[in-house]
């Protein structure tokens, strides 16, 4: 980089002095010289907040050719950011030409290539490296494009306008952040349907991906249109185009991308067949298309101020298409699935070195605050808003905020205002979650007497990088209160919790009650203390909040794993026992029963270790979390043969979530009776499957029992020809390997021909794979670490911010012993000391080392 990289201060924010009132875009496509000329009009900004002492346009990698103000050539002031002009007094028109090379651009910010085709990806700020531009999400203006290129299909946003033989013509005709631009050209297939809006008009569909691939669209589009139809339903949106249009590529950074009326996909996340999807990926193509559809109304129609303000549509966004997974799903098995990512990521992140607010306050680089805290947590503050003002005064508070800001960039302060408009509830409390980082810390102290139940919440939130003192938050927390018998005495309410310290009292009852706190997880945060085994294992068999029984169950694993790591205890049976309870009861939901077999993540157990000052040691918590698994396999052995027979579904297979939840039950059945079969069941199981679900949850049981080499050169010989199914394959081996072979694993895998760095998603199948194998990771002689931060370096100056995204495996290092704290250290410096290294992992690696 050639000069010092800056912070952005949220506070610094002032209007741009222009508004943008047409912007028209020309493209002649070519690999290594694209042609892009615009033409621009400006007009002077009248807020008189608006800052006209310097015109200034965005532009980083831009050959100029040509510029011109009002038909007359300039000569504009450029540095490596963008440039500066003279401009006139009054309204302007600025014309320019410049040259970019799609070919070379390895990073897929802006306009790229991935196997002959032309994709762009603008958010957040890669429009500056298509053309000269305002690049801000503040600047709003109605594009005019013209594509020029021999390539069958030429796609940008909006309606199109015009084509003829080698051109098209596209007009948005809504005004817009540059973020949202968007043009794809490539000789793509399309599969298409139409969509009726409930006002009637009728919607041109289509997915487009490459030739061949077109078997495999069925799903997604099927996925869009009940996302279309449920935002008309659950939040009166309808689609404002004639047409949408889902692109699938094959090189790309994140998930997906919510272009105006041009979604761009991760291949991944569009392409499922039954053959080559898992139930897990089918599930997650209906979220990800529901999310990024959900965004043409949070994050379009109504856009961000700033990039501070990125939670106002990733927050809100994620948790419409949580809403709606939970809508089409099971909402109980979605809510648990959504705290196991939370707790996983978003606790993790907010532990560590990287711990930031939902509304950040500076950043250097803002690809890296694409976070678990901006997405997930602020879609749990989101979630807490409904909770506290109720499910009319939600709808109402939304219908206030679309009908209010259309069109328009807005802040947290606005989104916030319509809610207190709304209800007259006064908030300024409750946005202390936007601002203050951390994971709250609640406890919990119960006292009985006389027929009077006292339940006393205490709140603390630990300190994280720049806040180290914390305001008391609002908290809901759900509880009900369930009698001796198990009956439930006291339905659910919320308790708000905003003070320090509170106590809630229940009278009249008959007997002294069990409380189930935090029933569906009502906030995101730590309940601490530890239960009885017996109070544990009785909410597992009676509560009657779906999410706090799984909870009773994890909150037994982590006692019993807690006991063997810090007091060598064996395995108290009582787990497997009340388990067995909860699996055997045929009323309960297969996918329910699958997730409350599955032991809580190794991660998770190190930081609930740390949190009660334990030091972990992954090693052993790898072995204790085996040792458990083996005593699960032996426990429970015919319980597990019966209902994994009973679990198999008859019939073709389906990816409805009552088929993958039986075979969620069934496989979870298989991966224990792995462990005292020899593998029998599993290799019958690879050789007969026939869905991609099976088969990877057979492969995986071998796998994790040290078996499978047969089945992973069966494995490769059918599937090498896809590289979706292959990066399965790659990381399943990552996944799986011992902790002592885990870095040699990653070093045959990189070696490989069919290793390229250049495609995120390999890249991802095997280094965004290695820390999920923390013993492997973690391996005492810090191989793991030496070959990860090796390939970051390696990747940093092609991509910066895939490099940077896995470098976040780091961020753990300061809970680890001496030894591994040393190793990490080291790597992280040796990162940080690299020269020419990217702003995005420069920006990372300080924070992890500060
Ligand atoms: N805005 C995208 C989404 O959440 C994510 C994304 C960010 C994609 C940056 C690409 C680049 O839906
Ligand atoms: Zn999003």
């Amino acid at each position: 980089m050639s000069d010092a990289p800056q912070t952005i201060h949220l506070a610094d924010w002032r209007p741009f002095g222009w508004l943008v009132t047409d912007v028209r875009l020309t493209f002649t496509l070519s690999p290594d010289a694209t042609r892009v000329r615009s033409a621009i009009r400006f007009e002077p900004n009248p807020d008189p907040q608006a800052d006209r002492t310097r015109f200034f346009l965005h532009g980083e990698g831009l050959r100029l050719i040509s510029a011109r103000i009002d038909g007359v050539a300039v000569a504009p002031a450029i540095t490596a950011h963008g440039l500066t002009v003279a401009v006139p007094d009054g309204g302007f028109l600025w014309e320019s030409e410049v040259e970019i090379a799609p070919a070379e651009n390895t990073a897929l910010e802006g306009l790229y290539m991935s196997r002959g085709m032309y994709c762009s990806q603008c958010e957040a700020e890669g429009f500056r490296h298509i053309t000269f531009y305002p690049d801000r999400p503040d600047v709003m203006a109605q594009f005019h494009v013209r594509i020029e290129s021999d390539l069958p299909v030429l796609l940008s946003n909006g309606n199109l306008a015009g084509q003829g033989p080698g051109w098209a013509e596209w007009h948005d005709p809504w005004p817009k952040p540059a973020y949202l631009f968007a043009l794809v050209a490539g000789d793509l297939v399309a599969t298409r349907d139409t969509f009726t809006t409930r006002s009637g008009r009728e919607v041109a569909l289509a997915i487009l991906v490459r030739p061949g691939d077109e078997t495999r669209t069925a799903y997604a589009m099927d996925s869009l249109k009940r996302a279309m139809r449920w935002d008309e339903e659950e939040y009166g949106r309808e689609y404002d185009l004639d047409m949408f249009n889902i692109v699938a590529v094959d090189d790309f950074n994140m998930g997906a991308m919510e272009n105006k009326g041009l979604n761009i996909f991760n291949a991944r996340l569009v392409l499922a067949s039954p053959e080559t999807a898992t139930d897990a990926d089918y599930e997650r193509i209906e979220s990800v298309i529901a999310h990024e559809y959900f965004h043409n109304w949070t994050g379009n129609r109504i856009t961000c101020r700033d990039w501070f303000q990125l939670c106002l549509k990733e927050g809100l966004t994620v948790f419409r298409d949580q809403q709606f997974s939970g809508d089409m799903r099971s909402a109980a098995v979605k809510r648990i699935e959504d705290a196991i990512v939370l707790r996983n990521r978003q606790f993790r992140e907010d532990a560590g070195p990287l711990a930031h607010p939902v509304r950040p306050e500076s950043f250097v680089e803002i690809n890296n605050f694409y976070t678990a805290t901006v997405y997930e947590k602020g879609a749990e503050v989101v979630g807490m808003l409904k909770t506290l003002v109720g499910e009319d005064s939600y709808r109402a508070s939304l219908d206030l905020y679309f009908k209010r800001h259309d069109g328009q960039a807005v802040t947290i302060e606005d989104w916030l205002r319509v809610f207190e408009d709304t209800t007259g509830r006064d908030l300024s409390q409750f946005a202390r979650w936007y601002s203050q980082a951390g994971t709250p810390r609640v406890t919990v102290t119960e006292d009985w007497e006389n027929g009077t139940f006292n339940l006393t919440l205490r709140q603390h939130t630990p300190p994280t990088p720049g806040q180290p003192k914390k305001a008391p938050q609002v908290i809901p927390v759900a509880v009900g209160l369930l009698g001796p018998n198990g009956d439930e005495v006291v339905p659910t309410q919320v308790l708000e919790l905003a003070e320090d310290e509170q106590t809630f009292t229940f009278e009249g009852l008959a007997s002294r009650p069990v409380p189930s706190v935090l029933r569906g997880f009502s906030a995101p945060v730590i309940l601490e203390g530890d239960a009885s085994l017996e109070r544990m294992a009785f909410l597992l068999a009676h509560d009657t909040d779906p999410f706090n029984r799984w909870q009773a169950g994890r909150d037994l694993a982590r006692h019993v794993l807690r006991a063997m790591l810090t007091r060598d205890a064996t395995p108290d049976p009582a787990y497997g026992q009340a388990l067995a309870g909860f699996l055997r009861d045929d009323r309960l939901d297969p996918a329910l029963r699958a997730l409350a077999l599955a032991l809580p993540g190794e991660e998770d157990t190190a930081r609930d270790l740390y949190n009660t000052g334990v030091p972990p040691d992954p090693d052993a918590i790898h072995r204790a979390h085996e040792a458990l698994r083996d005593v699960l396999a032996q426990d429970l052995g015919a319980l597990l043969l019966q209902i994994r027979a009973a679990m198999t579904p008859a019939g073709p297979y389906a990816p409805d979530a009552a088929g993958a939840g039986r075979r969620a039950l069934a496989n979870a059945c298989l991966a224990l009776i792995t462990r005292v079969d020899g593998g029998k069941a599993a290799s019958v199981a690879f050789a007969s499957a026939s869905n991609m679900t099976d088969k990877v949850a057979a492969l995986a049981a071998l796998l994790a029992t040290g078996r499978g080499e047969a089945e992973l050169s069966a494995f490769e010989r059918d599937w090498a020809h896809d590289r979706l199914v292959m990066d399965k394959w790659f990381t399943l081996q990552v996944h799986h390997a011992a902790p002592v072979a885990a870095a040699a694993t990653v070093e045959r895998l990189v070696s490989r021909a069919d290793f390229d760095m250049r495609n995120p998603n390999r890249f991802r199948a095997v280094f965004g794979a290695l820390p999920g194998n923390p013993a492997g990771f973690h391996h005492a002689s810090g191989a793991g670490y030496r070959l990860l931060a090796d390939w970051l370096i390696r990747l940093d100056p092609l991509n910066p911010q895939t490099a940077a995204r896995l470098s976040q495996a780091f961020d753990g290092w300061r809970r680890l012993d001496a030894g591994r704290q040393g190793l990490m250290r080291a790597e992280l410096a040796r990162i940080s000391a690299t020269p020419g290294l990217s702003r995005d992992l420069g920006e990372m690696a300080a924070r992890m080392l500060a």
